[in-house]
């Protein structure tokens, strides 16, 4: 039988490792997804086990094949994806060194201050286009260097979660340059290392990965990881790109004015930029796209999907999210004076402090718990309004496309429209990064010209949610009470964080 034509995704998200197949028309095969744990062993921590990650990589790929009937013959390339960020440490031996430290990982204030004491501030975000957050890469590694000295006297490579996967398939350190740009060691104009950052930090550019265009060929799968995997030898490995700019791939933007929306674990607002902007504050994170020669924006708010997925584990436990929701909607807007903030894992955008709360604040006699389901919802809602009014400063936008789990929901779709007062649009694809890194691999072997071609190719608007006018004033309102929050809590929330530490 003559070969079919498939591209392959790999996403190794924090929750689980996904193998993606499409066909050559974009039309998903199938999807295959292996659970993944992430430890907690001290507060603020987050970790896992890198060897984790390959394993559930080669279980979900030989699943996939399985499922498609396929062989790996049939696999004409490889797109990585992953959870960005996170620390993977090796020695000499290529032996992995300790957990990898992940995005969501809260450690390292005291690393992100010595960082802009050494640069400086000003120099920083002029550089590398960010300030020094703590879920980003360089302040782990200073991390590791003062608390680990041990570990750190053997580490002879540096890669990101995907990266270490990459290893395993392909034997090569490789990177792509949008992940490579969320190690705080990256120079965003050049779009490469920035050998002043690194010579500051004392940090041995021979230990990271070389970092190339996403759509661009890294390495082939090695003859032992086609034996393991069902791959065929030398099947071409692309450098796909961080889960964010490959989502946005996914969701076909690529181009400017076309901003997408993720509402996973994570709330992304991510807008695509032809040339690297910097937000005059580095409150919005400023990386290298996995368009070539393009950048993008982008606001994280650490507890989005995540802020619903704590409430309904914790006050509904073993309910269908959408039994858990329902009754949301029979809620007045504004669920009658209560406000829910979502800070439940720390915040990044607009308030990056690794010791802010979560809170309900206002509740009264006469609130039940749909009350407070709509207050979450709402909540999320006004953390990703505070990136999409930063993003707006930046340039106008076109149009608003909202992905991943939560945006299944319509009421939290319309919730969002009315809270945003801007149209979103669903997509007919909704695989995420995952796709994102299927249609690089595309791209990588030929079967579409340009990264912007393999979007309009397969990516189309299905659904359509427009504000309505009478919610809009009324949540402008609850906003603005919204914004006053932090501030008036934050020394709480420190001075909860100081005793608890
Ligand atoms: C992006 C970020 C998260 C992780 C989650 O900066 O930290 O979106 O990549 O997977």
């Amino acid at each position: 039988m003559a070969a079919r034509k498939l591209f392959l995704g790999i996403d190794v998200s924090t929750t689980g490792a996904k193998a993606l197949l499409i066909d050559a028309e974009g039309a998903v095969v199938v999807s295959a997804s292996t659970a993944l744990v992430v430890s907690t062993p001290r507060p603020l921590w987050s970790e896992q086990d890198p060897h984790d990650w390959w394993e559930g990589t080669v279980a979900s790929i030989r699943r996939a094949l399985a499922e498609a009937d396929a062989t790996g013959a049939d696999v004409c390339a490889v797109g990585l994806t992953g959870q960005m960020h996170g620390l993977t440490l090796l020695d000499q031996e290529n032996r992995v060194l300790r957990p990898a430290i992940l995005w969501n990982d809260q450690r390292t204030g005291e690393e992100c201050r010595e960082i802009t004491e050494r640069f400086g501030f000003e120099r920083l975000l002029a550089l590398t286009g960010n300030k020094a957050l703590t879920g980003f890469t360089a302040p782990k590694i200073l991390w590791v260097r003062k608390h680990e000295p041990e570990v750190y006297a053997r580490v002879a490579h540096i890669l990101l979660p995907k990266d270490y996967v990459r290893f395993r398939m392909t034997a090569g350190y490789a990177v792509d340059k949008a992940d490579g740009a969320g190690m705080l060691l990256f120079d965003l104009k050049r779009r490469t290392w920035a050998p002043e950052l690194l010579d500051a930090l004392e940090i041995p550019t021979a230990w990271l990965p070389t970092p190339y265009e996403g759509p661009e060929i890294t390495g082939e799968v090695t003859a032992e990881a086609a034996a393991i995997t069902g791959l065929r030898v030398g099947t071409p490995v692309v450098a796909g790109g961080g889960d964010q700019a490959a989502g946005a791939v996914g969701a076909g933007a690529v181009a400017p004015g076309i901003v997408s929306l993720a509402l996973g674990t994570s709330g992304v607002v991510f807008a695509t930029t032809a040339e690297p902007y910097i937000e005059p504050e580095g409150r919005l994170h400023s990386f290298c796209h996995s368009v070539p020669g393009m950048w993008h924006l982008m606001g994280v708010m650490l507890s989005a999907a995540g802020s619903l997925r704590w409430y309904r584990d914790t006050l509904a436990p073993g309910i269908a999210y959408d039994d858990v929701v329902a009754p949301a909607a029979a809620v007045p807007v504004g669920a009658e004076g209560l406000l829910f903030l979502p800070y439940l894992t720390g915040e990044r955008t607009p308030h990056p402090d690794p010791l802010a709360r979560g809170a309900f604040v206002g509740l009264t006699v006469r609130h039940t718990q749909a009350h407070m389901t709509r207050a979450v919802l709402e909540g999320v809602a006004f953390g990703l309004r505070d990136s999409m009014e930063l993003i707006r400063s930046a340039g106008p936008i076109a149009q608003v496309r909202v992905a991943g789990g939560g945006a299944r929901s319509a009421l939290w779709r319309q919730i969002l429209a009315d809270v945003l007062n801007v149209e979103l649009v669903t997509v007919n694809t909704t695989e995420g990064a995952a796709y994102g890194a299927a249609l690089l691999a595309g791209v990588g072997a030929g079967q579409w010209a340009s990264v912007a071609e393999s979007c309009t190719a397969t990516v189309r608007p299905v659904e359509r949610t427009a504000p309505n006018a009478v919610n809009v004033p009324v949540y402008e309102r609850a906003y603005a009470q919204y914004r006053a929050l932090y501030p008036a809590l934050k020394p709480v929330f420190h001075a909860i964080g100081e005793a608890e530490a």
